[in-house]
């Protein structure tokens, strides 16, 4: 057996806990930059935590400026503010784009040079100031994970900086700070999160070589990671309907923030793969949520995969109760695939690529992007040549499972 988890050094979790900053702020140096968007800058809570950070006797400075994204000027602009504030702790508030963006700002406010240094694993060289993170979308779980996702403007496709160093020291996660997210974000933030715990489950688990945790940021599925993965799953297939459809409903809202916050601790160590790897390239070109399409993905990657986890997919059926103990594991998984591609129907993810504005000729562009992730691409259960692919985005461009299937009883059945 093998474990291995990468996570803050605390995690908060609850309504109201984020009256806690202050208190972990404070442990933590005494000019605090909260980082955060135009957005929730202009609501009442955040002025609250903001007098509070004041009222515990520390000095704060706002940084509003974080964009959808994340365009290198903004990023750019936030080092500046670190800077000339001369601030000791990072403290980012907001969806995943500005947690990301805290992460960013923290390392360049440390280490200096240039974003495009720290471009893939490993490559920070050592702590960067402290990091306070409050989400409040239920979604990317970048309050306890080592990855900041960053646009460049020199290439097409996102691209992301995985150290163990930018993992927030402490993650507050308060699920009221959700309750003003809109269905649409509630629906694609969440599918995201059940993709991240999903994808995390069903890497490929790898052989537990001594220092492949300090080799690699992601280590594939492992027991530890399992178990996370599996509580996220069964947090968010319960609750995610549920809280796309009355905003309103604080225990769906908990519930899934808590499975966010769990499947990030599950990807953060074991990582994702192909519903991440494609929805790069097509994020790019179709300017879509990330979270859409890495969950249109998803029917998708599990037919493809089912022959390689088989049963992780039945375990995840069986979790989501789309599947009983009765069913042997491949009803299971056949059940799992199709009760998700409901589920994803209801919240009202698209089906197909084609619906989203891709075309057939973009369609080997997206693929030879999706393959040049190759730190995802080995993460998949089944192993991802050219030709699987091709087979994988034709299918999710067509609207085709049965493409996806390798005999004729199994494509009946789903
Ligand atoms: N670092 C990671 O581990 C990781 C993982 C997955 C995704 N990501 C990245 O995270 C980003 C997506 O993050 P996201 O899905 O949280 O969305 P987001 O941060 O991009 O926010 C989307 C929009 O929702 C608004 N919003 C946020 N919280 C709200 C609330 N409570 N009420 C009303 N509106 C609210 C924001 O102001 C913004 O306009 C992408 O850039 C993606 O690449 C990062
Ligand atoms: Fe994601």
């Amino acid at each position: 057996m093998f474990g291995a988890l990468r996570s803050p050094r605390n995690i908060v979790f609850g309504s109201g806990q984020r009256a806690s900053l202050p208190g972990y702020a404070a442990a933590l140096g005494h000019k605090v930059l909260l980082v955060t968007d135009q957005r929730m800058a202009g609501e009442e809570t955040f002025r609250i935590l903001e007098s509070g950070l004041r009222e515990a006797g520390l000095s704060v400075s706002t940084f509003a400026g974080v964009e959808a994204e994340l365009p290198a000027e903004c990023l750019v602009a936030g080092v500046a503010a670190a800077s000339d504030f001369g601030a000791e702790v990072i403290v980012g508030i907001g969806g995943g784009s500005c947690i990301d963006a805290a992460k960013v700002i923290a390392l360049i406010a440390a280490h200096g040079g240039a974003i495009s240094d720290y471009y893939g694993e490993f490559k920070v060289p050592g702590p960067v100031l402290p990091l306070v993170a409050l989400p409040t979308t239920a979604g990317t779980g970048s309050e306890v994970t080592p990855v900041a996702v960053v646009a460049d403007p020199h290439r097409a496709v996102k691209v992301g900086i995985a150290s163990p160093h930018l993992i927030p020291v402490t993650a507050i996660c308060d699920p009221d700070l959700t309750l003003t997210c809109p269905p649409v974000l509630t629906a694609m933030s969440g599918a995201d999160a059940l993709v991240h715990a999903i994808e995390a489950f069903t890497t490929a688990p790898r052989s537990a070589l001594t220092n492949i945790t300090l080799e690699h940021v992601f280590v594939g599925k492992n027991a530890m990671t399992d178990s996370f993965a599996m509580a996220a799953i069964g947090n968010i297939g319960r609750s995610l309907a549920a809280a796309v459809k009355n905003g309103g409903d604080v225990r769906a809202r908990a519930d899934v923030m808590l499975g966010a916050m769990q499947a990030g601790l599950a990807f953060g160590t074991a990582g994702t793969s192909v519903c991440h790897a494609v929805q790069y390239p097509v994020g790019a070109l179709t300017h879509t949520a990330h979270g859409l399409g890495v969950a249109l993905m998803l029917p998708y990657a599990l037919a493809f995969n089912r022959e390689h986890a088989l049963a992780d997919i039945a375990t995840i059926g069986r979790i989501l109760e789309f599947a009983t103990k009765d069913d042997d594991d491949a009803a299971a998984a056949d059940r799992c695939i199709v009760g998700i591609a409901d589920l994803l129907n209801t919240i009202a993810v698209p089906r197909t690529l084609a619906e989203i504005g891709v075309k057939s000729d973009d369609l080997p562009w997206i693929a030879d992007q999706a393959l040049a992730a190759n730190r995802l691409i080995k993460n998949n259960p089944r192993p991802v040549d050219r030709a699987g692919m091709d087979l994988l985005i034709a299918a999710a461009f067509a609207g085709d499972l049965a493409m996806l299937t390798t005999n004729t009883k199994h494509a009946k059945a789903i």
